[in-house]
Parts: structure tokens; sequence; C-alpha cells
């Protein structure tokens, strides 16, 4: 069945960091600082936390055939993951401008370009790569249908799916309650609960906030999820599942708390997704779910205390 890789299907971006001493309003001219092009997108972020934490990682996502393709794949061809699953596609490579402000405070923009282009029949194309994956790790920037054709076919030859629903979308609650695990902060765990629950209209607003976050892993068990991760920034993450895996330090169906590493905090950006490359691989190495939570604490917590989102993943 399958070989022990760990296999991303997902966006592939280039961010291009700016800084303002504030945001424009409309209409508006300001003169920015930065214009730096980096690699980033969700899919190629957490590619690379799970080849520099130890895992044979294949990538599935596309770029355009224009410059920026080079700068959204370089580190992750430095670090020897398998691209020959990135397809070129005519058009621009996705794009996030991302603006902070002198308060600190982000606005970003997306522009998808060739992620567009991972659909169900791109993933498709990749039968075979996904019925040996050990770990298929998936997000919320490619559309739902290649989501969802990438997590059915992995879980059909046996694969296990570990699904971070960001930013949040709509997705076959089948899929959403197969994932092993489910990875969500606060505010994904509200609206992926809305979603199972039929409650949800969709447009989600802000709750999960004012929700006791061992109640939301919870509701989330009951509302069938296989296995729930909740990442809570500085305040760690807590896991839960049924009868967590042989090796892990609980054998019980009861929740795990697992308290954020104690570090001198530089830039938070892309720690989730180092949290989730980085737990896909421990999962791989045929960790336990804690334990491997616990090792993905660790790996994350090292990605804050360094600038920007894939230069700061520790080897
Ligand atoms: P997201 O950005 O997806 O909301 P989180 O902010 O929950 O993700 O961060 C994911 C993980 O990264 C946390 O569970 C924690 O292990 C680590 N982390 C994030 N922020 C910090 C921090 N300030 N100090 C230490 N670890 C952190
Ligand atoms: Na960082």
């Amino acid at each position: 069945m399958s070989d022990e890789i760990v296999v991303v299907v997902g966006s592939l971006n280039v961010d291009l960091a700016l800084t303002v001493d504030r945001h424009p309003s409309p209409g508006e001219t300001l003169i920015a600082g930065g214009g730096g092009r980096s690699p980033g997108g969700k899919g190629a972020n957490q590619a690379l936390a799970a080849s520099r934490a130890g895992a044979a990682v294949h990538m599935v996502g596309a770029v355009g055939d224009d410059p920026d393709a080079e700068v959204a794949l370089g580190l992750l061809r430095e670090d020897s993951v398998d691209l020959s699953a990135v397809a070129v596609v005519p058009g621009p490579t996705g794009l996030a401008v991302v603006t902070v402000a002198a308060d600190g405070e982000n606005a970003i923009l997306v522009v998808p370009g060739a992620n567009a282009a991972v659909d169900a029949a791109a993933v498709d194309r990749y039968a075979d790569l996904l019925a040996r994956t050990a770990v298929l790790v998936l997000q919320g920037e490619i559309p739902r249908e290649g989501i969802e054709a990438a997590a059915r076919a992995a879980r059909a030859a046996g694969g296990r799916v570990v699904l971070n629903p960001a930013p949040v979308l709509t997705l076959d609650p089948a899929v959403m309650r197969a994932a092993d695990p489910l990875v969500v902060n606060e505010h994904e765990a509200a609206a992926v609960l809305e979603q199972l629950q039929g409650a949800g209209t969709g447009a989600t607003t802000d709750a999960g906030g004012d929700r006791d976050p061992q109640e939301l892993v919870a509701a989330l068990r009951d509302a069938g999820v296989r296995s729930v991760v909740l990442t809570l920034g500085a305040r760690g993450a807590i896991v839960a599942g049924p009868a967590l895996d042989a090796g892990d330090r609980t054998e019980v169906d009861e929740p795990a708390v697992i308290p954020a590493a104690q570090v001198e905090v530089v830039d938070t950006t892309g720690a989730g997704d180092a949290f989730i490359g980085a737990l896909a691989a421990h999962l791989a190495a045929g960790e336990g779910l804690v334990r491997a939570a616990e090792r993905a604490t660790a790996f994350a917590g090292r990605s804050v205390t360094a600038r920007g989102a894939q230069s700061s993943y520790p080897r």
C-alpha cells in the first residue's frame, strides 16, 4: 500500500511584503517600503515544513508561466521536495500582497492565479501517487473539487488525510469527518462546526472567539470528526481522537493539552503551516497523534523565532 511519503496537494504563491505607516484609503496613493518577494502559499509552506521535519515529500499543485514561478518553487527545490507533480499553466503564479502597517495590523490580497487550475481533473492525473501516500495534507487555497478529489483518492487507498480548512471553505461533510486529524484554529473550528451541524449559511461570523476551546474540540468530535487538533497560537494546541495510537502519552479518548514552546517571538507568519507540515512528517514516520503534535509544537515554536514563513523553518 503506502510508502512512507507525505503528499501535499495545495497552493504555491509568491508573497509580496510591503510596509506602510497606515493602510491607504480608497483613491489614495501612499509610499510603501519593502517589496521583497518570497515563497509562500499554505500548501508550499506545509510541504517545506514536512520536508525539513524529515519526510519524503511530493507537492501537487500549479505555478504560472511567469518569473514568479521560480520564486515560489525555490526553497522547495533546494530542500529536494519532489516537484514533478507541479504543473506549469499559462498565466500568473499565485500572489499574496501582504501590507503591514506600523501598528502591526495586516491587510492581505490574494490572487489565486495558477492555484485555480488544481481542480479535480488535475488531481486525477496523480491518482498513482495518491494511492501510495501515507499522509496526504490538504488546505483551502485550491478549488474545492480538487481538495475533495484528493481526499477521496487517498482515503480509498487507505491513506491518512490531514485537513486544514483554511481559509475557511465549504466542503463535503464526509471529507471533513474523515480528517485524521482536522487541524483548525478557533475561527476555523467554529466555521466547520456550523457546516457540520447544518446551521451554516456559508457566511461565517467570528464565532469561536467566545467558546471554550475544549468545548469546541468536543463539539467537533461529537459532530463526527475522527480526530482534531485545535491550535491556539501562544496557548499551544489541544489534540483529541479515538483511542489515541500506541506510543502516545495517552491511550484514552481524552483530549491532550500541549503547551506552546516558550520562545522569544520574532514573527509568527506561517507558524500554523509549520505546525501542520511537521505534524504530517511525524505521523508518516509512524508516531502517534499526541507525540506528533508535541514535535510539531517544538518545530512551530522554532519557526516563530525567525523572520518570514518558509525561511524560518528549522532544518
Ligand atoms: P494559525 O496561524 O493557523 O492560526 P496558530 O497561531 O494557532 O496557527 O499557531 C500554530 C502553532 O504554532 C501553535 O499551536 C504553536 O505551537 C505555534 N505558535 C504560534 N504562535 C506561537 C507563539 N507566539 N509562541 C510559541 N509558539 C507559537
Ligand atoms: Na517565522
